[in-house]
């Protein structure tokens, strides 16, 4: 009798797996998980043809620089493949320090700490501090690491109007009476969005309340502020906000992530956080790629120069379409068109001529915001901007 009982359980998830499977295998067309058969700068081939790569977080376009593949070379010769374990047993290299050290100097922070991916560190940013009995004010459009790292921490979490200080305010003033600690969670720079935090308004609401701030800067840093600071140099508030968060995959041409903050909140995250203590640190070719970008972002401004003059060409070509691009204010350009059937006709057409873009329907952005998110590189050339802009005229036809 318990047999079968259990038997039905896990038929109850395999069930769930199956009728998901079939939903998917129902539909005509699969958006997701494309595997590309080659790649070079902002060049890819898919199903034997070469196209456009429109949609990478390759902001400055460093994926491919010499000086980040010698280093990646030269460190997997060093140090081997992998750490193969956590920073907090056998993992720690002297070459993760340095990664960290320079990493919180560029962000003008005493401290920082690696991790292998963006996600956890962005969501440990959150669950490290956070517990059961504080409050968190989030954003509502923030990113699905920074949820969990909220769900995480068990903590309340009260949800503002996207890039709202005045609903802040309210919110603030409604719930925030009580002496529970407080957090405020935002981004730097909205990735689907692509607009940009408004810092100012928000940290002067928040710290009237004693918020302790965490800001996740993945499409911030490399992209804003001086030498690619990010978005809190690029209002000069570096002592409104506790914790800056990110990610190593997008302007530092890696995988992985950082927090960087004061030394006692990194010293506090090492040893209280799950997710620091229990996960492998990054591999040699990780740190050495992070690296290596960081040192170019100082010494070859003209990428950041060119990604911005890319960014305004690409966007003028929107516009003059008349193309909904969600008010976006940097290289992570929305093209908003308001339906799942408009947006797989567009991204469609645009694969049709030659552009990889990606889909993003509800729920992962708001209901009627369905769209195609797109992002500019430094490597983009003046050549295939005008061919993005014929296809772009190309697909709005077609819809
Ligand atoms: C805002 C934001 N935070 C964190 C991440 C996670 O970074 P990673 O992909 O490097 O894990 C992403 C990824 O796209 C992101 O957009």
């Amino acid at each position: 009798m318990a047999i079968s009982l259990f038997a039905k359980n896990k038929k109850g998830i395999l069930n769930r797996c199956r009728d998901d499977y079939a939903t998917k295998m129902r539909l005509k067309y699969a958006p997701y998980y494309h595997a590309m058969e080659f790649q070079k700068d902002t060049t890819v081939r898919l199903g034997g043809r070469d196209m456009i790569m429109l949609s990478s977080n390759d902001y400055l376009g460093l994926s491919f620089h010499p000086k980040v593949i010698e280093a990646s070379t030269a460190a997997t010769r060093k140090w081997g493949t992998s750490t193969n374990g956590a920073r907090s047993s056998n993992g720690s290299r002297r070459f993760h320090l340095e990664l960290e050290e320079k990493l919180a100097a560029f962000l003008g922070r005493e401290a920082c700490h690696v991790h292998a991916a963006g996600y956890l560190a962005c969501m440990t940013s959150i669950a490290s501090f956070a517990q059961k009995g504080d409050i968190i004010y989030a954003d509502k459009n923030i990113h699905s690491c920074l949820w969990d790292g909220i769900l995480l921490s068990k903590a309340t979490v009260e949800r503002f109007s996207h890039n709202s200080p005045e609903d802040l305010r309210d919110i603030l003033a409604a719930t925030g009476g009580s002496d529970a600690p407080k957090m405020l969670v935002v981004e730097g720079v909205y990735s689907m969005e692509g607009h940009i935090a408004r810092l100012p308004e928000i940290t002067a609401v928040a710290e009237d309340r004693g918020c302790f701030t965490v800001l996740d800067d993945a499409h911030g840093f490399g992209v804003l502020g001086r030498q690619g600071r990010g978005t809190v140099d690029h209002f000069g508030l570096n002592d409104k906000v506790d914790v800056i968060c990110g990610s190593l995959s997008k302007s530092l041409a890696s995988t992985g992530g950082f927090v960087a903050a004061s030394r006692d909140v990194i010293e506090y995250m090492r040893t209280q956080s799950r997710q620091t203590i229990f996960s492998a640190a990054i591999s040699p070719t990780q740190a050495a790629c992070a690296q290596a970008s960081l040192a170019i972002m100082q010494s070859e401004p003209e990428h950041l120069e060119r990604l911005w003059s890319n960014t305004k060409k690409y966007r003028k070509i929107l516009h003059d379409l008349g193309l909904d691009t969600w008010g976006s204010e940097t290289p992570a350009v929305p093209i908003v068109l308001g339906s799942k059937e408009r947006v797989y006709t567009f991204w469609k057409a645009l694969l049709e001529k030659g552009v990889f873009t990606v889909m993003s329907i509800a729920p992962a952005v708001p209901v009627g915001k369905d769209l195609i998110r797109t992002a500019i590189s430094a490597m983009h050339t003046d050549e295939q901007l005008d061919k993005i802009g014929d296809a772009m005229a190309y697909a709005l036809k077609r819809l």
